[in-house]
């Protein structure tokens, strides 16, 4: 197999050639600041707006701050590492680029079909968490919005537009954004100080409620994989359930990497990169488990609404204009999530058509618009299909074990980098090479044996259909195929 097989890895320089190259390019003028809104956009979401609540009640009580400090330190770790490769890599790809230029085609191909379950089934969750909100607010019909829908339209709706948007042009994402993160941040603040007057101290004890047997224990494919493994007694709680917990609500954090596919836009990848990542995740975090304080101190852990915990905090503790004042931001705010994801996806399928393991006809930028059109119709195309007709649970585990799958591959990747190609220029560096990366891996794994045995198989179903589109399509029209100059020697 070697360099020609399907393990062949691209150079470095031609990637960054095919950036400086004539042909069609993205418009470069993104800065950090531009980075941490489009970041912040992507991150805040469903995750701390509908998930912190189902988990604090059913796997963690309060101790829910905790699991997201988890799988805040856990994305963090990822986080350094991703900064290296995608300031010395600055490119549309992301980690499927590193993934070419380190470890191999198919896996980079893994790799990029595994960003594509991310960001698609993040939209997905995300418009079906969006359009359940709506619902609540308007009294809009349970057939077409919300989890018990049948078909749900709402979801649908908003994905559809949002692809117009995306497909106009970056220029006009990147404002909707902006506009859209402030509203989202300022009402995760306003939750915070408006909910601390609320916040007792007897709700929040016991902070970590003891392990307690589950009733009917699970079925077998609801249990983490860890306890299927091991055969341990199904529990809540405890530090198992806080494992869970930090597992489920990762889905919160799943999305900064996104920041990295903006590589060819900004301005200067060396010095944005790293604080945009970085920068998007602490911001995040601090907020994440500001606003799980406040929810699970405002009222008792098992009275939290599942639906839409945080409104309804307000209202149980009698602020009804509160309630529908976040209910109004959550639906804006999630609004920015689907947003940003679509473009990212955009951006990924534009890559892989540009090196021909996606038809090149797909992934061709618009003249006018300087997007690709015919990608993002594609993508708006699976995300509805998805969004109406699929729980959002199912989902966004999907979501949660494919992003930790994707960060595991690029920890392994900046230790292989550094050992093939200790003389690329890396504007930043992952501090303590190869502690960092061992430990963002190890960690990653950890969270992933904590998800249910069911997502690792459906998991692993979206692999399977991943390889079959490569053997039948990618492998023979790669790029690499007709130019092997461009394969590392
Ligand atoms: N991290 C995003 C969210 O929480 C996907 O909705």
């Amino acid at each position: 197999m070697g360099n020609s097989g399907i393990m062949r890895t691209k150079r470095v320089e031609t990637v960054l050639e095919q950036d400086e190259g004539e042909g069609e390019k993205l418009n470069k003028r993104l800065k950090a600041r531009d980075l941490i809104g489009f970041g912040v956009g992507i991150v805040i979401g469903t995750g701390i707006f509908t998930l912190t609540g189902i988990q604090a009640k059913k796997n963690a009580g309060p101790g829910i701050v905790i699991s997201f400090l988890i799988a805040g330190i856990v994305a963090l770790l990822a986080a350094l590492c991703y900064a290296e490769l995608a300031a010395a890599v600055p490119t549309a790809g992301s980690s499927y680029t590193y993934a070419y230029t380190t470890i191999g085609e198919v896996f980079a191909w893994i790799i990029a079909w595994d960003l594509v379950l991310e960001f698609a089934l993040g939209a997905a969750v995300v418009s079906r968490g969006w359009s359940g909100y709506l619902q609540e607010l308007l009294g809009l019909p349970e057939t077409f919005f919300g989890e018990n829908s049948v078909v749900n339209l709402g979801a649908v709706g908003i994905v559809v537009v949002l692809a117009v948007v995306a497909a106009l042009g970056i220029r006009e994402s990147k404002w909707l954004t902006n506009l859209l993160v402030i509203v989202k941040v300022s009402i995760c603040i306003f939750v915070v100080v408006a909910g601390l007057f609320f916040v007792k101290m007897a709700n929040l004890t016991p902070f970590f409620p003891p392990s307690t047997p589950k009733e009917g224990g699970d079925t077998w494919h609801e249990q983490p994989l860890w306890q299927a493994l091991s055969g341990i007694q199904p529990a809540a709680y405890g530090v198992g359930g806080l494992l869970v917990a930090a597992a489920v609500v990762f889905f919160a954090y799943s999305g900064f990497e996104a920041v990295a596919n903006l590589g060819e836009e900004s301005e200067n990848p060396g010095r944005d990169m790293p604080r945009g990542l970085i920068g998007t995740l602490v911001a995040c975090g601090i907020l994440y488990m500001a606003v799980a304080f406040v929810l699970t101190g405002m009222i008792k852990y098992t009275d939290i609404s599942e639906g839409a915990p945080i409104s309804d905090a307000f209202k149980q503790v009698g602020l009804g204009w509160a309630a529908i004042l976040v209910g109004v931001s959550a639906i804006a705010g999630l609004s920015s999530v689907i947003l940003v994801e679509i473009v990212a996806l955009g951006r990924i399928g534009y890559a892989l058509s540009r090196d021909g393991l996606l038809p090149a006809s797909l992934g061709k930028l618009n003249e006018r618009y300087k997007t690709p059109v015919r990608m993002t119709i594609l993508i708006a195309l699976l995300v509805s299909a998805l969004a109406a007709f699929i729980p959002l649970k199912a989902l966004s585990e999907m979501v949660s074990i494919g992003t930790l799958f994707a960060f595991l591959v690029v920890s392994i990747a900046v230790v292989v980098l550094r050992r093939t190609r200790p003389d690329m220029e890396r504007p930043f560096r992952t501090p303590l090479v190869p502690v960092v990366p061992t430990l963002s891996a190890v960690t990653c794994l950890a969270l992933m044996v904590s998800l249910e045995l069911g997502t690792w198989l459906r998991f692993l179903v979206w692999l399977v259909i991943g390889m079959i589109i490569y053997f039948a399509y990618g492998r023979r029209h790669a790029r690499l195929q007709q130019h092997p100059e461009e394969i590392q020697g």
